[in-house]
């Protein structure tokens, strides 16, 4: 069977497009190591035609499809891990950009494309495309939309659903579904797209997407600032929303831990500050006009804070050089946590102003029920989205239980303090395979029940990413 569903998958897509033998790694290894995962075929198809065509052959044989892009996901959601093995169909090949259209503002571009390649092609026709993250050098727009990824710039932008006009999906019989024509006000009934955003895989493969693109920034400042606590980093935000409004581009709070992470894991990244405060943000403002000297305003609104005791210390970059070391060091976490120890990254979100009590209670929580743990904070405060990490370091005694059971646990326990906080346990890294059981737990039954239907009226046969959001025994 094997053997012939090879065949006929390299009659598809050539026989470079299958792959047959060497490294399989990249495609069956989730970045972090954690799971091992099998596959009966790997294909990396060049169209959406080829798409199709492997999608209608899974679909007649019901064999199950993970659709994969740079295998970044936080939330295992791109690797097959147990169960029925099936076809890995990775985007990589596709990564066109079919059309660039500055008047209208639109980018088209195949699933593959990395984003990192978009920022380019953006900035060739004078624009910009605003989704920044750590991983956007190997991240693509397939798997960008399909996790529906924020990062830093959501703050002023949205995450990926607000830069989506449209999309071009290959549904799980194979048929193809396609909206590319990037309008900016359509209402012809339900907006199919959305439900591909975020979807994770589950609901079809997309193969391109109409995307926004935004005014290139023509002037830009950056400033590393220490404050005492998270509510002063709010009211510094607030502070700096008032004066800059659309020009704060990116507002980024790391607690004291994580720096000292940083700086113990990767030496090369220092502190800009003289000491490792308590906690710092990183701070990025940006303008379309050449003239707007934001460098000055901000440092006139940092003395300003200083003089009032709101900010303890500061450094406002004075190079393209220096705030790229600022955020070097910011976008450097994910790799200094997986150097030190076991972290458990939680994705919670809750209202800005939610913030510092869901911090106060999270920390509270934590120290209370694993005392060996290390409170960790990233944020993205400025869209009230918190990465509270859990970390257990290497160098000191590990978790007393399992490892798994011990993330599990934990899990649940700063879950629960998000839902009682009015908040999300996944902001922008999905559920993948990873949070199946807390989205069971944690939904009302009537929005539950509504996803399955959606995932049954799509997917009847359940070849899409099966075991991603929900348990593979739907029953
Ligand atoms: P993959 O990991 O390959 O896939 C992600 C999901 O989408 C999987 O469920 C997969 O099955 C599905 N998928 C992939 N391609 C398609 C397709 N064409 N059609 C349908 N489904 C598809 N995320 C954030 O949101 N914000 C951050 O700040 C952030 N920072 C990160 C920093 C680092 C260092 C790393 C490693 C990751 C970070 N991430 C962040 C997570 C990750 O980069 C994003 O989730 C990204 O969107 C995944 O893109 P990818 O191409 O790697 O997709
Ligand atoms: C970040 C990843 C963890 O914000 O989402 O760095
Ligand atoms: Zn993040």
């Amino acid at each position: 069977m094997a053997d012939e569903l090879h065949r006929r998958l390299a009659e598809i897509v050539g026989p470079k497009g299958l792959v047959v033998d060497g490294d399989t790694s990249r495609y069956l290894i989730d970045w972090r190591d954690r799971i091992h995962g099998d596959a009966r075929a790997i294909v990396l198809p060049r169209s959406t035609e080829q798409v199709a065509a492997i999608v209608s052959l899974a679909a007649s044989e019901n064999v199950p499809i993970v659709p994969q892009g740079g295998n970044t996901s936080m939330s295992y959601g791109s690797v097959p891990h147990s169960g029925d093995s099936g076809i890995v169909v990775n985007l990589s090949r596709m990564n066109a950009i079919r059309e660039l259209d500055r008047e209208g503002s639109v980018v088209v571009a195949e699933a593959g494309t990395v984003l990192t390649s978009l920022h380019d092609a953006a900035e060739g026709i004078g624009r910009q495309f605003p989704l920044h993250l750590g991983a956007e050098g190997t991240a693509q727009i397939g798997g960008l939309i399909s996790s529906n990824a924020g990062g830093t710039g959501a703050l002023r932008y949205g995450p990926m659903r607000d830069l989506v006009f449209g999309l071009e999906v290959v549904m799980p019989d194979g048929k193809v579904l396609s909206d590319l024509s990037a309008l900016r006000k359509d209402n012809r009934g339900y907006n199919l797209n959305h439900f591909f955003i975020g979807a994770e895989g589950t609901l079809g493969i997309v193969t391109a997407a109409a995307l926004k693109l935004h005014p290139a920034l023509h002037a830009d400042a950056d400033a590393f600032v220490s404050v005492e606590r998270p509510e002063m980093a709010l009211e510094l935000l607030a502070r700096l929303q008032d004066r800059f409004d659309t020009a704060v581009q990116a507002f980024e709070l790391l607690s004291g831990s994580q720096i000292e992470i940083v700086g113990n894991m990767l030496p090369d990244i220092r502190c800009p500050l003289e000491t490792v405060p308590d906690w710092a943000v990183v701070i990025h403002l940006g303008d379309p006009d050449p003239e707007a000297r934001l460098r000055d305003r901000l440092e006139s609104l940092l003395e300003e804070e200083l003089t009032a005791g709101r900010v303890l210390d500061g450094v406002v970059a004075r190079s393209s050089t220096q705030a790229g070391e600022f955020w070097k060091l910011r976008h450097s976490v994910t790799e200094a946590n997986l150097k030190a120890g076991m972290g458990v990254t939680l994705d919670i979100s809750v209202r800005v102003s939610a913030v510092p009590a869901f911090l106060a209670t999270a920390s509270e929580a934590l120290r209370r029920e694993f005392p060996d743990a290390l409170p960790v904070v990233v944020s993205h405060l400025g869209d009230g989205n918190v990465h509270f990490i859990a970390m257990f370091l290497f160098d000191r005694d590990g978790p007393e239980r399992h490892p798994m059971e011990t993330a599990d646990a934990v899990q649940v326990l700063i879950n629960d303090v998000a839902i009682e906080h009015g908040g999300s346990f996944s902001a922008e890294h999905g559920i993948g395979r990873k949070l199946v059981g807390e989205l069971k737990r944690l939904s009302p039954p009537e929005r539950y029940d509504m996803m399955l239907r959606i995932k049954s009226l799509f997917d009847p046969k359940g070849i899409m990413n099966p075991e991603v959001l929900f348990p593979v025994d739907r029953r």
